[in-house]
């Protein structure tokens, strides 16, 4: 299960990469079988995706038939005849990764639309006996958690697949990947039990489902890390999306470190989109051994700039991804400074293979996109200190969207507020991080703020609040500064504020709170060496 590294090591790594692999979901729902799972694990290899890195063969939703007197899960013998630990072998036989599912509650999401309520094969109840038939019996890799039946129990998600981790934790097979599948982040205490999770509705093969999983992402990047990531959901590439859309849907996924796996008939995908799913470059951005997602950091209209470090925090070279989510052309002088270099930089084009002398250049370099489209890069050169960090980068210790955005789907009553990350074009790079402080637990903090000498800063945040508020300023667990009576112009009426602090060389965490009343929204901070 998860084994946690620490963020400044730069020695090996020691933590896994996000999954690679392929599940039966997105195209066979509930129609697969042994012949079905056992044929796509041999196209896994008949089509180089194996030894690309793709490695796991995931069955979804759909193999059970209720469960016996006896409080086993009883298996639709007619698709698995020979049950599912012969499924694991062959799998293994392989040499790959064999993955399960179930759900949190009582019902699996399929069950429950073919039988209302009436299978009881989820894990509710059931949770140490059916983990350790699943891992330590059958033998499988990994496991998919749904939450349907846990809905349908109103259990609190926290405290169920805390007990589902400690399940896990209790079958002799050590090396299992938990996958929470809770349809929007769960919350920060995700990262403790799980080595990934969901963090929207399920993708689908409509380009409006893909935008609206990378726009939700663009402000989960602090919650990814160390061997913990945002799961953006199933591949739908080889599904039929046109090349331009499975370029973005591929390159976004990778660029945050997201679980590659691929939702489609491995039998029948376009040339194209096996060439996407192999492309060496995006699969090591992807796999990186940092481990880390990339914020936003520049945008343009729909056009937004993500940027991340590769191989070595504040090493020579940054993956980039450039990304056109309007449905019009667009072009974008993409910025040097805001993808943290200097000097003229060689730029290495992920999907044409080669460096791009054209974009080789000092201060930006151009680049042109059609509607849906992205060009993906590694850039190599001088690098220079961060010194822009926005709100929406920052990690919200009380974070989580199941009592606000789901508040609509449960109906059930609001209890704590919590913070949350907001769109305005007021804001810069259009989102900011609100809803902050009134209670302990409630602050912000960016946690990987890098000083390459250290020394003495003037730190600026941007902040608005409708009302006079106040808020506590630390750099590395220490208080340093007490901002009293904020100026209260309005919600979205932004003020800048300086405070000169200082900072230790290498990393440093720099947090905003107010345990007793609420805090100003927070837009960004900046920095700037304090000459
Ligand atoms: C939910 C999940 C999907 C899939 C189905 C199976 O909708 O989000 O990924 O597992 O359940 O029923």
């Amino acid at each position: 299960m998860c084994s946690c590294g620490s963020k400044q090591a730069d020695d090996a790594r020691d933590f896994d990469p996000p999954i690679m692999g392929w599940s039966s979901w997105n195209y066979f729902h509930t129609e697969i079988s042994e012949e079905v799972i056992c044929g796509q694990a041999d196209a896994l290899i008949s089509t180089g995706l194996a030894d690309a890195g793709y490695k796991y063969v995931n069955i979804d939703d759909g193999f059970t038939d209720g469960r016996g007197e006896d409080g086993r899960i009883r298996i639709d013998t007619t698709k698995f005849p020979n049950g599912m630990k012969a499924v694991a072998d062959y799998v293994h036989s392989l040499g790959l990764k064999a993955g399960m599912y179930s759900d949190a509650g009582d019902n699996t999401c399929a069950s429950r639309d073919v039988n209302p309520y009436g299978l009881n094969v989820g894990l509710y109840g059931h949770e140490v006996e059916d983990c350790k038939m699943m891992f330590d019996e059958w033998g499988y890799d990994f496991f998919k958690v749904d939450n349907c039946g846990g809905r349908h129990l109103d259990l609190d998600e926290k405290t169920q697949f805390t007990k589902i981790a400690e399940a896990l934790a209790q079958c002799d097979n050590k090396n299992i990947n938990f996958n929470v599948c809770r349809w929007v982040f769960p919350g920060t205490w995700v990262r403790e039990i799980a080595d990934s999770w969901r963090t929207t509705h399920d993708i689908w093969v409509d380009w409006g489902s893909v935008k609206t999983i990378i726009k939700e992402n663009m402000y989960l990047v602090a919650y990814c890390g160390e061997g913990h990531y945002n799961d953006l959901d199933m591949l739908e590439i080889g599904m039929g999306f046109p090349p331009e859309v499975e370029r973005t849907h591929m390159a976004c996924w990778c660029i945050q470190s997201s679980p590659l796996v691929v939702g489609c008939d491995l039998y029948k995908m376009p040339d194209y989109s096996i060439e996407f799913l192999k492309n060496a470059d995006l699969i090591a951005m992807d796999q990186d051994r940092l481990g880390i997602a990339a914020p936003v950091v520049q945008k343009e209209g729909e056009v937004y700039v993500f940027a991340k470090d590769m191989e070595q925090f504040y090493g020579p070279k940054r993956a980039v991804v450039v990304s056109n989510l309007s449905d019009e052309p667009a072009t974008i002088n993409v910025s040097l400074a805001a993808i943290g270099f200097q000097g003229t930089v060689q730029v290495y084009d992920c999907f044409q293979h080669l460096d791009r002398h054209d974009l080789s250049r000092s201060e930006y370099f151009t680049v042109k996109l059609d509607p849906h489209d992205s060009g993906a890069f590694f850039v190599t050169g001088e690098r220079i200190e961060k010194s822009v960090y926005q709100g929406e980068e920052a990690f919200l210790n009380a974070y989580t969207e199941i009592n606000d955005q789901d508040y609509e789907v449960y109906r059930r009553p609001y209890e704590i507020p919590s913070p949350r990350y907001w769109e305005s074009p007021s804001a810069d790079l259009g989102l900011y991080a609100t809803k902050l402080g009134g209670w302990e637990e409630n602050w912000l903090e960016w946690q990987h703020v890098y000083s390459m000498e250290g020394g003495d800063y003037v730190m600026s945040i941007r902040y608005a609040c409708a009302d006079k508020r106040n808020m506590s300023l630390s750099v590395n667990g220490k208080d340093v500064h007490e901002f009293v009576g904020l100026d209260s112009r309005g919600e979205l009426d932004w003020s800048e504020i300086d405070v000169k602090i200082s900072l230790k060389k290498g990393w440093n965490k720099i947090r905003l709170s107010n345990p007793e009343a609420p805090m100003p929204s927070i837009d960004r901070m900046s920095l700037k060496k304090f000459e």
